[in-house]
């Protein structure tokens, strides 16, 4: 495999840099700020879908694989921004959704016009019981996950929106036109993946009802759908036909995969170089469910992360992050109100980043960017905010209730408006943008925090060239013990590859903490000027350090 990326920053396209005044962010805009990418010492670039699309999930529904959408640009400004990200040593990552196309997707379209194509059997059409679906599964988005066909009377599946309807895996003919496409884009030079939903690619096969679990009448289908036995051919065929001759950097969105289930997954010869953890960036929800968000405490994400850490390490590397395009704002999630200032969210910086694995920013976090004050339903775009603000009416909650359920989570306070600049919109575009730009952007913009001496971004820099510098290799893949867990509010572990260890220190608290601290030399500290640590030492309130102790191994 190519070398393993360092630093990842995840681009959310529509919202990241728009260059043509439509209020969407597009290709040309990134290539715009490549150099302010560069400055972040980023090796790697994640683009969400920028495949042409519907945009019912803002690119996650792909009409065509092999366009890039028009909002976002052309097939040459995509080649232009891999050769630029190379000139300066970084890679592109595509998003690759295949567990299911857009319902304008020229297959389903001919699946839908003429039931005896070959493309009816790309998709998963079942025959309807007793006048309604085949099965009482519900969709990730909410409802049935069956839509009828009006013509045939047959039912088509969709773990997500139904205008998302799940390609049919079984289906080799299929599977080999996902695959020649995922390989034109390994020889237009993309350095690798994110591969969206891969765990739902095998379903079931008798697709049974299920008891219900909710007074719909439905039931959760993840246990026919995730992860479900049988997957592992389709996973070992695309890793040895597709990625493997290309050295691809894959990272799989493949949630329910348990951690013992790990050294399958990642690895010398894991299906995917690495997988993202849902466990603690949902830890703030009980049984995952949207509005169930309470405050995590220090020492619950700490068990919970050290957990995830503990796994990853014995079976490959980690991919590890606090933000992405469906999470709520980590300052919102993981802090107190009172907390949310630029040394608590630098503290939270420290506690993920020196994490084994490649570390993953997500456009935003880096300026501590937090949720947008939602006022109205009618401000939200995203099609799982709106489906679960009308669950929530159906469900006999006001209005108001309704949208302070949906408003902490809501995926679109990830997607709000890059903040760039000054000016009018933030400096992300002259025109409306598609979202509304968060009020704070003065104080909170990257040209701001470019002229104040201390600000998060700045911190980002440091903690990322950090990363990139001499002790690259540690973080990346040394181990990790955790260290003063006796303390309820101390987050902190040791990093260590052959001789070299680096202790990472988190007080996350708003008191001081006095602790003994073995003896070494700063390398990153949020508020302390000192380069040396050793004995008796007084943390500060949300004082975060990372250190290179003197006593080698
Ligand atoms: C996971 C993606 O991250 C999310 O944004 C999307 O809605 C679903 N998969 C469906 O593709
Ligand atoms: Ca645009």
């Amino acid at each position: 495999m190519n070398q393993l990326p360092r630093v990842v920053y995840q681009v959310y396209p529509k919202s990241f840099m728009d260059t043509n005044g439509d209020g969407i962010g597009d290709l040309n805009g990134v290539i715009s700020k490549l150099d302010y990418l560069a400055e972040l010492s980023v090796d790697t670039i994640w683009l969400s879908p920028i495949f042409a699309s519907p945009m019912v999930d803002n690119g996650y529904d792909i009409s065509d694989y092999c366009a890039v959408s028009p909002e976002f640009g052309t097939m040459d400004d995509l080649d232009r921004l891999i050769a630029e990200a190379k000139k300066r040593n970084m890679g592109i990552l595509l998003d690759l959704v295949l567990n299911h196309t857009s319902d304008r997707h020229e297959w389903f379209k001919e699946a839908m016009r003429d039931p005896k194509s070959p493309y009816r059997d790309y998709y998963i059409f079942r025959k309807g019981i007793d006048g309604g679906p085949p099965n009482n599964w519900r969709s990730n988005f909410g409802g049935s996950a069956w839509e009828r066909d009006e013509v045939t009377g047959e039912y088509y599946l969709h773990i997500f929106a139904k205008e998302q309807p799940d390609l049919n895996w079984e289906n080799p003919a299929m599977r080999r036109e996902l695959f020649d496409m995922i390989r034109g884009y390994l020889e237009k030079g993309v350095s690798g993946f994110r591969i969206d939903a891969i765990s739902g690619i095998k379903k079931r096969q008798d697709f049974p009802s299920l008891p219900p679990d909710a007074p719909d009448g439905l039931a959760n289908g993840e246990s026919c759908w995730t992860v479900y036995p049988g997957i592992e051919a389709f996973l070992s065929e695309m890793r040895d036909s597709v990625f493997k001759p290309y050295g691809a950097y894959t990272v799989a969105e493949a949630a329910g995969v348990d951690y013992e289930r790990l050294p399958e997954f990642i690895g010398e010869n894991g299906y995917f170089s690495a997988v993202f953890d849902f466990s603690y960036t949902d830890i703030d929800l009980e049984n995952g469910l949207w509005y169930t968000s309470r405050r995590v405490e220090p020492k619950q994400l700490r068990e919970s992360v050290f957990a995830s850490q503990k796994a990853v390490c014995a079976a490959g590397c980690g991919a590890v992050y606090l933000e992405n395009h469906d999470q709520n704002r980590s300052c919102n999630k993981y802090l107190a109100p009172v907390d949310s200032t630029t040394a608590g969210k630098a503290m939270l910086g420290v506690m993920y980043f020196f994490l084994q694995g490649s570390a993953y920013i997500y456009q935003g976090q880096e300026l501590g960017i937090p949720n947008y004050p939602w006022a109205d339903i009618a401000e939200f775009d995203d099609v799982a905010t709106i489906d679960q603000y009308r669950r929530g009416l159906s469900a006999g909650l006001s209005e108001r209730a309704a949208l302070e359920a949906v408003a902490h989570r809501s995926r679109d306070n990830a997607r709000t408006p890059m903040l760039w600049d000054k000016s009018e919109c933030a400096g992300f575009s002259t025109g409306r943008p598609w979202l509304p730009v968060h009020p704070d952007f003065q104080s909170l913009c990257a040209e701001e925090q470019d002229a104040q001496d201390v600000s998060l971004l700045r911190f980002y820099r440091r903690m990322s060239a950090l990363r990139q510098g001499e002790y690259a290799k540690l973080f990346l893949t040394g181990t990790l013990a955790p260290r003063f867990e006796e303390y309820e509010n101390i987050f902190a572990y040791e990093r260590q590859l052959e001789s070299q260890r680096i202790l990472v220190v988190c007080n996350w608290q708003s008191t001081p903490q006095t602790l003994c601290l073995p003896g070494g030399r700063i390398l990153l500290d949020n508020l302390r000027e000192e380069e040396q640590i050793g004995g008796q030492t007084a943390l500060a309130p949300f004082e975060a350090l990372v250190a290179l102790l003197e006593e080698n191994l």
